[in-house]
């Protein structure tokens, strides 16, 4: 053991985001480790929910998409955004779900970069993103998906790469991409970039201008907060914006959508990549989680993120080191893997003892530390319980083996 309660109480108390953890309703009695996966619930997302639905949608009816801004809704709620990942407002939208927006801006960096007929990407990303480019390819006789270990990315671009696509944190593990060395190996051959933040945003300092990324995605329910299903996030560099074309051109995308034209005239800047009517209860939900972020310093919450991470694995370690294996590096993001042979079964035991982290296929324990609510020793007593379960085997029951759809 490498820390007391008392010693976790201590860090808590001084922690400068302590605050933030009442900004969610959390239930008593659980630690919540996996809002890597699914944001907790801000405590004011359902009053935000009930204002549009009965106030807005209610009695004021179509007539809100002016009255309450509801048409300029994915442009108002990306500029939340913009501070939490280092890009300026008009660099971001939300609209659709990761996968569609990441076929949006890879098919649009593809033609924009004619003549190169490789997306690279690595063996090991996120399966989404490479159904997504398999699909591309499909479509696009010429183009091919390459895909090479993580490490062998940057030296696996030449000038027929058009673009590279890759997820910033990795899903499994953690383990993070140097995000500018990336980029600017990418400028230099004179292919884009295409960054898929869906482990990153509201979890790191990210600096999206700074780094030189070109396009990126991401996920809005996770570290973000917007709720199961929340509409994704899309940036495109500014210089950029004016060069690309949205495959799935929509009326949204237009630019005089009430002008009704039938031929496709592109809106200028970020709003010609929608598509489509935006989801205005979804978006409520996410301004609603955008603004737990409000006042917090993102090197902060990187610092907190890294300090949680470090004492679970050291408690976890000292705990139960001879029966799981640590399957993050140290340059990692904001959740850490654990490998298991009967993973699934543990995590099954943990949750019904009050801790909810997830599985990854095949045996890996994934726990994910959102550093605006959880706390030092809800953390070291997770680890607790994790040691408890290992030494008395209490996975191995028939109810923690039946599996579920969802993992
Ligand atoms: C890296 C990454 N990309 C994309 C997704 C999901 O995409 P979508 O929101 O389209 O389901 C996930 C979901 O966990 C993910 O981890």
């Amino acid at each position: 053991m490498t820390m007391t309660l008392d010693q976790a109480q201590a860090l808590d108390a001084a922690d400068p985001l302590a605050f933030a953890r009442a900004r969610f309703r959390l239930p008593d009695g659980v630690i919540y480790l996996d809002g890597n996966s699914l944001g907790a619930l801000p405590a004011a997302t359902p009053g935000a929910l009930a204002e549009v639905a009965e106030r807005q949608w209610g009695d004021d009816l179509i007539t809100s998409w002016n009255r309450h801004g509801w048409i300029d809704a994915p442009g108002r709620v990306a500029a939340l955004l913009a501070p939490i990942v280092g890009a300026a407002p008009d660099e971001l939208l939300f609209a659709d779900s990761t996968s569609v927006t990441l076929f949006k801006l890879l098919a649009a960096a593809v033609q924009a970069r004619p003549g190169r007929s490789v997306i690279l990407s690595e063996d090991g990303n996120f399966p989404t993103d490479l159904h997504v480019a398999q699909g591309l390819a499909r479509l696009v006789p010429s183009l091919t998906l390459k895909t090479v270990p993580a490490g062998n990315v940057a030296s696996a671009i030449d000038g027929d790469t058009a673009v590279v696509m890759l997820t910033h944190v990795d899903y499994r593990g953690g383990a993070v991409h140097d995000m500018a060395s990336v980029n600017s190996a990418a400028h230099a051959a004179g292919a884009l970039t295409l960054w898929d933040l869906s482990h990153s945003a509201g979890a790191l300092a990210l600096d999206l201008a700074g780094s030189g990324c070109d396009l990126a995605v991401g996920c809005g329910y996770k570290y973000l907060n917007g709720g199961p299903g929340a509409p994704a996030f899309l940036f495109v560099a500014k210089p950029l914006q004016e060069q690309l074309h949205s495959p799935l051109s929509g009326w949204m995308g237009h630019a005089e959508p009430f002008a009704f034209e039938p031929a496709h005239r592109p809106a200028a800047g970020i709003a010609r990549f929608l598509t489509g009517t935006p989801p205005i209860l979804a978006l409520a939900a996410l301004e609603a989680g955008l603004a737990t972020f409000d006042g917090i310093a993102m090197a902060d919450l990187e610092a907190k993120s890294r300090a949680l991470s470090q004492v679970f694995i050291s408690e976890v370690e000292a705990r139960c080191g001879g029966e799981v294996r640590l399957a993050s590096p140290a340059a990692r993001g904001s959740h850490v893997a654990f490998a298991h042979p009967h993973a699934y079964a543990v995590m099954q035991a943990l949750i019904a003892r009050g801790v909810i982290g997830d599985v990854r296929a095949p045996d890996l324990l994934r726990f994910g530390f959102a550093p605006l609510y959880n706390r030092f020793a809800e953390i070291w007593r997770a680890a607790e319980i994790l040691g408890d379960i290992l030494a008395t085997r209490e996975w191995d029951q028939p109810r923690f083996h039946q599996r579920a759809k969802v993992t």
